[in-house]
């Protein structure tokens, strides 16, 4: 290899060698690029959980899971969190740059614009039990939009894309808002011009015909946070949904439907319901700690809100949520006997051999349910809040899909079914099975 040569890999099969380029990404992330393998010697990788596959290049968002690091478009998440509003956020999740006060003030002007659900869609929600879960409806609604708005899949300019974005992120509150009041048999409560998305989105939830309500600045701030701790986080199980669908040139509405789909999983963004229903067990079981995470570690059960794929050291999300609960508790004056079991919980993992070993540590989940109870968030929104939150990561990776040279996503596999058959007729065949044995 000459001095001004591009890095190689060799790999080395039974039949030949391949040499193949090294990509290394701005922060030093280096991959062997595969994509001429099969062609050229008939094999395939197998990487069950896509665990070592890079999937995609992508501009967007950076993880470093060993160091506990998160960065969105080169922004620490602490920054964001600490200066930036929702809005922004999402603006720079989708543009790439933090927005003048120009753009922002346009964007705004958008969500503002388009905060309302044709009425054809609040008579959708009569057709829906009273019990459904705000995540099926969420999923629901978002692709019936596109039945109810067909000009948002026609999105051939920047202009056209960014109201179709604004759409989505402004009648996503809305439509979550909504399956809500249907829930608890109250009327739906329609957006208002005037407040910032998230004072809106609150609210929609819990004001009442002629009893508005006013919530505390510092719940709209712990909104805010929650909401820009959940916007992006690189290739995850939903984010990887979206762009799979987005592949295939679907519009960014259905893309994100199916995003809500693979959210609501206990895996992935369903764990803050989960860790919530976990916290109640113990409190009211009053089981012994330590004896409920012998339990765990004999694998009965997960510890709900710890560990992560990427993750290998403290999630920042985490740390950032712990801090914010402990505030905003303080703040309301109110004792939750779920905190003191969650700190208790974290404690004695962070002190298991188990856990150390794994490199199991808090994820953002673990502390999101407190701080979504303390806000009066019921339980079965806990994970639309995270979709509401995750929708502008999604539009930037779609987006980023449309704007790539990339083909439509199609994974291989490693067939290991029958080798082919003959057909039995019914009469001669010898085993006897039923279906669903
Ligand atoms: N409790 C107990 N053991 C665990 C846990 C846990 N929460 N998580 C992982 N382990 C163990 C696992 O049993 C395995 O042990 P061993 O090596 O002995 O077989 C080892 O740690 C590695 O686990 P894995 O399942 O191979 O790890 P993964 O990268 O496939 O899964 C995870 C990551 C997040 C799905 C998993 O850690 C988990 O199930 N956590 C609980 C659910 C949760 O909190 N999910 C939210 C994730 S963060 C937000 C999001 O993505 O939405």
């Amino acid at each position: 290899m000459t001095s001004d040569a591009k890095p190689t890999a060799k790999i080395q099969l039974p039949e030949m060698e391949l040499e193949c380029p090294i990509v290394v990404g701005t922060e030093n992330e280096k991959s062997i690029d595969i994509r001429a393998l099969r062609a050229q010697s008939g094999y395939i990788t197998l990487d069950d959980g896509y665990g070592n596959t890079g999937a995609c290049e992508s501009k967007i968002t950076y993880i470093d899971g060993e160091k506990g690091i998160l960065r969105y478009r080169g922004y620490s998440i602490e920054d964001l969190a600490e200066h930036s509003t929702f809005v922004e956020t999402a603006l720079l999740l989708i543009y790439g740059e933090l927005p003048t006060k120009e753009t922002l003030s346009g964007f705004r002007k958008l969500l503002t614009d388009h905060e309302m659900l044709h009425e054809g869609l609040h008579n959708m929600y009569d057709g829906f039990p009273a019990e459904g879960h705000p995540m099926a409806i969420l999923s629901a609604m978002i692709n019936a939009c596109s039945c109810y708005h067909p000009d948002i899949m026609v999105m051939e300019d920047e202009t056209t894309f960014m109201a179709a974005a604004a759409r989505l992120m402004s009648k996503v509150r809305t439509i979550a808002a909504a399956a809500y009041k249907t829930s608890v048999g109250q009327p739906h409560i329609y957006p208002s011009p005037n407040l910032s998305y998230c004072r809106n989105f609150l609210h929609m939830m819990f004001s009442i015909p002629f009893r508005e309500f006013d919530p505390d600045p510092d719940v709209v701030s712990a909104l805010r946070l929650f909401l820009i701790l959940h916007a992006d986080h690189e290739q995850n199980c939903s984010t990887s949904t979206v762009r799979m669908v987005a592949s295939s040139q679907a519009n960014l509405f259905a893309s994100c439907a199916a995003g809500v789909c693979a959210l609501w999983g206990p895996l992935h963004g369903g764990a803050n319901m989960a860790v919530i229903k976990m916290l109640h067990e113990l409190n009211e079981s009053q089981i012994d700690l330590v004896k409920f995470m012998e339990g765990v570690k004999r694998k009965e059960f997960r510890l709900m809100g710890f560990g992560h794929r990427v993750y290998k050291n403290y999630d920042p999300r985490a740390r950032i949520l712990k801090k914010a609960v402990d505030k905003v508790i303080r703040k309301a004056n109110i004792h939750d006997p779920f905190l003191d079991i969650a700190r208790k919980l974290e404690e004695v993992a962070l002190e298991d051999p188990y856990f150390i070993e794994r490199k199991l540590y808090p994820n953002v989940d673990f502390y999101s349910g407190i701080l979504l109870r303390t806000l009066g968030i019921p339980l079965n929104m806990f994970t639309v809040m995270f979709a509401i939150g995750r929708m502008p990561g999604w539009i930037a990776h779609w987006k980023e899909v449309q704007e790539s040279d990339s083909r439509i996503h199609r994974p291989r596999q490693v067939y290991t079914g029958y080798v082919q058959r003959e057909y039995i007729p019914c009469e001669k065949r010898g085993i006897e099975w039923n279906v669903g044995s």
